[in-house]
């Protein structure tokens, strides 16, 4: 049994004490925006907030979590898939399969409060999700365009 507060809500649960989180939120909170990759924390597909750091839930178990963390999935950035980085993503058409950009969108999420204007470089070193369909370069352009429309007050993070 864990106790686990996800998205601002509290969800009990029962699992194995090493469940990785990301079959918690996954399978027995039914939450199946953050996805599996690699399952070894190389690809960030798996990547929640959690207490607003940006983790691996793949490789993180459960019993490592306090019922007090706050745990942020790609469902609790926006209730409506308005937050400003994706409407970035929208208008420069970013995904291609798609399966890779919950993690990305968390990761850059957690970039943008720490880099509100990131340059090339800080993006490339900070943002090493991994993307099989190669759309970094559209990933790119998004998030200057979101850092250049929070900046100027068109979304908060
Ligand atoms: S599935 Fe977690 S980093 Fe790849
Ligand atoms: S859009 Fe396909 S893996 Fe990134």
């Amino acid at each position: 049994m864990a106790k686990l507060n996800i998205n601002g809500k509290t969800r009990d649960v029962q699992v194995e004490s090493d469940t990785p989180l990301l079959w918690v939120i996954r399978e027995q909170v039914g939450l199946t925006g953050t996805k599996y990759g690699c399952g070894v924390a190389q690809c960030g597909a798996c990547s929640v907030h959690i207490n607003g750091e940006v983790m691996r839930s793949c490789s993180i178990r459960v019993s490592d979590v306090k019922p007090t963390d706050k745990i942020i999935s790609i469902e609790g950035i926006s209730p409506n898939s308005s937050h400003a980085i994706q409407k970035a993503w929208l208008a420069l058409d970013v995904p291609q399969c798609g399966y890779c950009q919950s993690g990305m969108i968390m990761s850059v999420v957690a970039l943008l409060k720490t880099r509100p204007n990131p340059t090339d470089a800080e993006i490339d070193a900070q943002i090493t999700n991994a993307c099989r369909c190669s759309t970094y370069h559209r990933i790119r352009q998004a998030i200057k365009v979101a850092a250049t429309r929070i900046s100027a007050g068109g979304g908060t993070l």
